[in-house]
């Protein structure tokens, strides 16, 4: 059993989920992280050289690679849970999480943070708002699969371990 946190760019996955990993005594991997290392790149450089169908497959060869271990608590990618061959490798190895954030509180944050993202480069402040809608609205349907759909803007660590247990254990698995 792994827990899987999905979720938009910038709604804090990789920082949420080292957090509840190390209340629960799990494990952490940052599936972004996995895929830098095998390629030795970093994120922008592969879809700079390779092209995001190339870091598309990578990001699938990380994830089902993950999905073998167990009592792991797994950051994806913004994009990891947008294809059906993946969002059916989480649910048959896990739960999934939804950290959900306000259309607003993504804007606001990914101003900080959009260069290191390349679905966001360059795109200044009215640009950036149009990008982050039409992702969004095309991605809400992938993420609201999810087992849990959490607040994020208003949940803090503690509280999402508590909520992600009860979900674990309703799924009749141990923590
Ligand atoms: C992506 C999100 C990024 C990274 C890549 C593509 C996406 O991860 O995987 O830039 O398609 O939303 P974060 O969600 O950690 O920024």
């Amino acid at each position: 059993m792994n827990i899987y946190l999905i979720g938009f760019m910038g709604s804090g996955k990789s920082s949420a989920g080292r957090k509840v990993a190390a209340l629960l005594r799990w494990k952490f991997e940052d599936i972004d992280r996995l895929v830098e290392e095998k390629e030795r790149m970093t994120v922008p450089e592969i879809f700079a050289s390779k092209g995001e169908e190339y870091f598309r497959k990578a990001e699938s060869v990380v994830l089902s690679e993950v999905s073998c271990g167990s009592r792991t608590v797994v950051a994806c990618g913004g994009g990891t849970p947008c294809s059906a061959e993946n969002t059916d490798v989480m649910k048959s190895t896990g739960v999934t999480v939804y950290l959900r954030l306000s259309e607003e509180a993504l804007v606001s944050r990914l101003k900080r943070s959009r260069n290191e993202r390349p679905l966001l480069t360059g795109a200044e402040p009215e640009e950036l708002g149009k990008r982050v809608s039409k992702l969004l609205r095309n991605r809400s349907p992938w993420y609201e699969q999810a087992d849990l759909i959490i607040d994020a803007g208003n949940t803090d660590e503690e509280e999402m371990t508590a909520m992600i247990a009860e979900t674990v254990r309703s799924k009749g698995a141990y923590l």
